[in-house]
């Protein structure tokens, strides 16, 4: 069903619709799994009946919010991302990524699907501009290495563990990435 639609491709992964029928349970255990839900905004643990929800919200049609499957090169599905809250009048929106396969960090995975929701954003929805916010070290280096300025720190703004955690204000606009595309 995955392969049906070959999704958006990027060098090491492709951006495939969420289906629930493949993606689910990797879902539900890695929103389960302290280490990787850790630097997420979510941390509470999820249940089964939360999980369907979020499956019947992204599953379905909707023009402010998109979510994909990530697969990496052998079509294994290593984590989600997605591009939320999307404000058509300003034409922004706010990006969240999670790969769940903890054996796939640190490969690129985050890197490259960062660029294709990037060039979806702008070439396929004509989009403007793309926040992201972050206080996870390593999503910081990603969004360095996809093009994304730093902008600002939002100084104590996560709770966690019985501190706060500033967190760093990323974006990229439509023309940092036109103006980086190769000449043809
Ligand atoms: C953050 C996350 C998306 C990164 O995925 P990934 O596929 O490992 O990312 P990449 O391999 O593309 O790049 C990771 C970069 O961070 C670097 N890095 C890893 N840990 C780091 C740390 N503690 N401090 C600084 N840099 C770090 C890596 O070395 C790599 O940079 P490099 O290529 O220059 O060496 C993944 O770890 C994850 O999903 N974590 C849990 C959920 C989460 O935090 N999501 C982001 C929420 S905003």
């Amino acid at each position: 069903m995955t392969d049906a639609f070959v999704g958006w491709k990027g060098e090491l992964v492709r951006l495939v619709p969420p289906d629930r029928t493949l993606h689910f349970e990797n879902a539900l255990r890695w929103m389960n799994d302290p280490e990787i839900t850790a630097t997420l905004e979510f941390n509470l643990g999820f249940s089964r009946k939360q999980e369907e929800a979020f499956f019947d919200r992204i599953e379905g049609p909707n023009d402010t919010d998109f979510t994909w499957a990530i697969l990496d090169q052998a079509s294994r599905h290593i984590g989600f991302i997605g591009l939320h809250a999307i404000n058509w009048r300003h034409r922004a929106g706010m990006g969240g990524i999670l790969i769940g396969e903890r054996l796939a960090w640190g490969q690129g995975h985050a890197t490259d699907a960062v660029r294709v929701r990037t060039r979806f954003a702008f070439a396929q929805l004509g989009l403007h501009r793309i926040n992201g916010h972050t206080f996870n070290p390593a999503m910081k280096r990603v969004y360095e290495k996809a093009g994304y300025r730093h902008e600002g720190t939002a100084r104590k703004m996560f709770w966690r563990d019985a501190q706060w955690y500033d967190v760093s204000l990323f974006a990229i606009l439509e023309e940092d990435w036109f103006s980086n595309l190769p000449a043809n």
